[in-house]
């Protein structure tokens, strides 16, 4: 892994990938691609605009600056896709088929998150294991099922070397995410620290999976660098943080803000992905084969989301 290209770098996982990568790698070998133009997120390396359903540029792309992996991100999340199935089917499958070509042509090495989304109501809800039933019952889901299932298919048939995570919801203070069903949990930080009360669309007692940013780059860069003889599994391995539910995040924040309010406001469509997701994922095939770890649970990550915030908004 030495010239990366990123696509959706403009996202909330790209935008501060690319930056953890150019201080990894150096700047000069990450090459940070999105449908939309450059931000000042991206000034310090190469940018280039790609739409990723556009096969022929994004290959162009991958080919004038030498890569020699992908980091495939742009893809649009479970309730914009819930809204939109037919959008993100083209982006999701479109765009990650695209990518999955230039990494056999060009051979590279390939990244892709896959979800808590590709599990569905009839799997094991706690402690989810690694290899179990995936029947989704959201468009997300499908696209995420099919996604591990292409990206295995690349790596056995043409020996192209994918690798992914499931990701929980993940937090962070620096780009919010857009259009997903965890987003309550980043904006309830956002809403404590300006107005002391949030209102969550997610129902109490609805636990889901969620990760602090920071260990969510690290888990890639980990996952990137694995022997690849070590790796049993590829497509995509389970990683989890911090099982939670609204009224955990609640009480961590109300640690440090004891005037923080919660109440709700159920959204039927949110709550129904919510519930049909697991409420807690079993990460050892990741410790095992590649050593994932985190650094990050529920109190140490509401320190550092509201010292960010604070600062922030200061
Ligand atoms: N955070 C994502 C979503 O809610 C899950 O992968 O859509």
């Amino acid at each position: 892994m030495k010239k990366i290209l990123v696509t959706g770098s403009r996202g909330q996982i790209g935008s501060e990938l690319v930056r953890k990568l150019r201080e990894t790698y150096g700047a000069s070998n990450i090459i940070a691609t999105d449908i939309r133009k450059m931000d000042d997120d991206h000034k310090e390396g190469p940018f280039e605009v790609v739409d990723v359903t556009d096969s022929d540029r994004l290959f162009t792309v991958a080919k004038e600056h030498n890569v020699d992996t992908i980091m495939h991100l742009a893809a649009l999340l479970s309730a914009t896709a819930e809204a939109m199935p037919k959008v993100a089917w083209d982006l999701n499958m479109g765009g990650l088929i695209n990518a999955l070509e230039v990494a056999r042509e060009l051979d590279l090495q390939f990244f892709t998150p896959s979800s808590i989304g590709a599990f569905g109501p009839s799997t094991p809800k706690d402690n989810t294991p690694q290899d179990t039933l995936q029947r989704p019952t959201t468009m997300y889901g499908v696209n995420k099922v099919a996604g591990e299932l292409l990206c295995d298919y690349y790596y056995s048939r043409y020996g192209v070397d994918t690798r992914g995570v499931r990701y929980p919801g993940l937090i962070s203070h620096v780009t919010p995410p857009g259009g997903g069903t965890t987003d309550y949990a980043v904006e309830i930080y956002y809403e404590a620290v300006k107005n002391k009360a949030y209102t969550s669309y997610i129902g109490e007692g609805t636990s889901m999976d969620m990760m602090y940013m920071p260990d969510a780059l690290n888990a890639i860069i980990q996952l990137m660098e694995a022997d690849p003889g070590k790796l049993e599994h590829r497509n995509a391995f389970n990683i989890s943080a911090i099982a939670a539910a609204p009224e955990d995040f609640g009480k961590a924040i109300q640690k440090y803000i004891p005037e923080f309010k919660l109440s709700y406001e159920v959204d039927p469509i949110r709550q129904t992905i919510a519930e049909s997701w697991p409420n807690s994922i079993d990460s050892s095939a990741a410790a095992k084969e590649w050593g994932f770890k985190v650094e990050y649970d529920l109190d140490k990550m509401t320190k550092e989301m509201l010292d960010r915030l604070t600062e922030k908004n200061k």
